[in-house]
């Protein structure tokens, strides 16, 4: 048997473990915890802040609530926050362990013109409060995943933190290897943890590719190839692949990986910005469908385009419906259809609850006739 709690004592001792009423770190090693269906929201209050790098801080916020916030690693949570007399929604990887369910943290980058990121970077206060709902995702780890392989660029690496001080907090053998693709050396988040876990983490490898290294960086140079990712990872047999980071280095990556013949059963991503989380660009969708949509509550009815979200259609008509992941997957832009039908290409964001009264997610549903919202 694993006595995790004692190993974190002793092996941890960066980590200040919370007094035990807050922090439930589990005392013999569980493969798994329970998912948590989406529900009322959690209140959080930030009670650590961390700088990372020059553009990355970690926040930690403690959990205050009866309800456990059961994650998942690799899961992410829908936060509220309110600054500057607005409310601004934002979805962010938990980079702590779910082992440590007292508390949760998050490592926000900051975003060049940005609002919530250099908020947070910037200004997040100790004793701060926000709203968070989830955790939500499909992108983790399971018990039957004994050997993975995370590709990460920039704060892509903020959901593999997760899985691996997971792994190491329940002291688990998975065979994980870590590939980050990142910029400079000050830009690689959670170098210092790294080199520790390495040192932990008997089946834990760690390889880091710089694309503007310095002069003495002794390590890859460039950016993610099939030579670095074969050379790293000489046997893909039986692996899982986990890859997170921007749109073109997802592309990359799941091309190289289908090029070395790896079955997309075995790959697992979450993608960020682009089509992801934050504004898209408008639509230059033109072509009517000849459907109407109805928005009960604002009094407002507008044609809907060829394949127009029911988000998008409420954004043009001036419809505010607030929205967070924008992949159906945080149930944030959830709203009741009160007339008509309407196909979603995603439901993991729908508990089965708001599902039985008639809530469908806005982003991902597209109507198939005219609709009627309430909203
Ligand atoms: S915005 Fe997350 S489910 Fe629609």
């Amino acid at each position: 048997m694993c006595l995790a709690g004692l190993v974190l004592v002793i092996r941890r001792p960066r980590v200040p473990v919370l007094s035990p009423a807050k922090v439930a770190v589990p005392a013999k090693a569980r493969a798994a915890v329970t998912p948590n269906a989406p529900n009322s929201p959690f209140i959080l209050q930030l009670v650590q802040v961390t700088k990372q790098t020059s553009d990355s801080t970690t926040l930690r916020f403690v959990v205050n609530s009866e309800r456990k916030l059961d994650a998942r690693p690799g899961q992410f949570l829908t936060f509220s926050f309110l600054f500057d007399g607005k409310k601004e929604t934002r979805c962010y990887s938990i980079c702590s362990s779910p082992a440590r369910s007292g508390y949760v943290e998050i490592t926000p980058k900051r975003v060049k013109d940005g609002c919530v990121s250099v908020f947070l970077n910037d200004r997040a206060a100790i004793g701060m409060t926000v709203e968070a709902t989830g955790p939500f995702g499909q992108f983790c780890l399971t018990p039957e995943d004994k050997k993975i392989v995370l590709l990460a660029a920039g704060s892509g690496i903020t959901p593999m933190m997760a899985m691996l001080r997971y792994l190491d907090d329940l002291c688990l053998d998975t065979q994980a290897t870590l590939l980050y693709c990142v910029r400079t050396r000050d830009d690689m988040t959670f170098r210092q943890e790294f080199e520790e876990l390495r040192g932990r983490l008997k089946n834990f490898q760690y390889h880091v590719l710089l694309s503007k290294p310095d002069a003495d960086w002794p390590g890859a140079r460039g950016h993610i190839s099939r030579e670095f990712i074969s050379k790293n990872v000489p046997e893909i047999e039986g692996r899982v692949f986990f890859l997170c980071g921007p749109p073109p280095f997802m592309e990359a990556v799941r091309r190289i990986l289908t090029e070395m013949e790896v079955a997309p059963e075995r790959i697992r991503q979450e993608t960020f910005g682009g089509a992801g989380v934050g504004p898209k660009p408008p639509l230059l969708r033109t072509a009517e469908t000849g459907f109407t949509i109805e928005f009960a509550s604002s009094g407002k009815t507008a044609a809907l385009l060829e394949g127009q979200s029911l988000l998008e259609a409420a954004a043009a008509a001036g419809v505010d419906i607030p929205s967070a992941c924008r992949q159906g997957q945080c149930g944030t832009c959830k709203t009741r259809l009160l007339a008509g039908y309407v196909h979603m290409t995603a439901e993991q964001g729908l508990d089965p609850e708001s599902r039985a009264r008639g809530f469908v997610l806005t982003c991902v549903g597209h109507a198939t006739g005219n609709v009627r919202l309430d909203a």
